[in-house]
């Protein structure tokens, strides 16, 4: 079975993300979206909110898993039999660091990461962003899904 993985932070989930999601499906068996959970960065969505709603916006691929990791995305990929990552691309400036870290998992595990052009749709499309411009009342439309932006205005109306 060829399988992938799909990692992030996913706080919230955008429509870059689920670009490279429902291309990624078409091109594997199986894709599995890991949730890396970061103690360090506290994300506006709890891991259990960031996965419920993954789960809801992907739920019209039918070999799309939402799982959730703490640690090493390597070690993920070894507990799950998977030997490739798909990151997208949005521009030049995401190219340098992703190549570190495909590096760095290649030689700690063996794992390749091949990289998905970002649909130009997209290419300045962050979950940042996202929350910054929600927050002040911004358009988004076309740029999250409808859920993730009722969501995201519940939150940050949360005193
Ligand atoms: O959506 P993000 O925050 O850009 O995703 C970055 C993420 C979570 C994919 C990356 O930080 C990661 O892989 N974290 C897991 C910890 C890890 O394996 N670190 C070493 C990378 S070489």
């Amino acid at each position: 079975m060829r399988r992938v993985v799909c990692p992030g932070s996913f706080d919230p989930v955008t429509n870059g993300h689920l670009d490279i999601i429902g291309r990624a499906s078409r091109l594997f068996d199986e894709v599995v979206v890991a949730v890396l959970i970061n103690k360090t960065k506290k994300g506006l969505f709890s891991i259990d909110e960031r996965m419920e709603m993954l789960e809801e916006v992907t739920k019209e691929y039918g070999n799309v898993r939402i799982d959730k990791w703490h640690g090493l995305l390597v070690d993920f990929c070894r507990h799950n039999d998977i030997s490739v990552i798909i990151k997208g691309l949005r521009a030049v400036s995401d190219y340098e660091y992703e190549l570190q870290m495909a590096q760095m998992n290649h030689r700690m595990a063996g794992v390749e990461t091949m990289f998905m052009s970002t649909n130009p749709l997209y290419s300045y499309l962050s979950s940042s962003l996202m929350k910054e411009i929600v927050k002040y009342g911004g358009d988004v439309s076309g740029l999250i899904p409808e859920l993730v932006h009722t969501r995201l205005a519940e939150r940050l109306r949360e005193p």
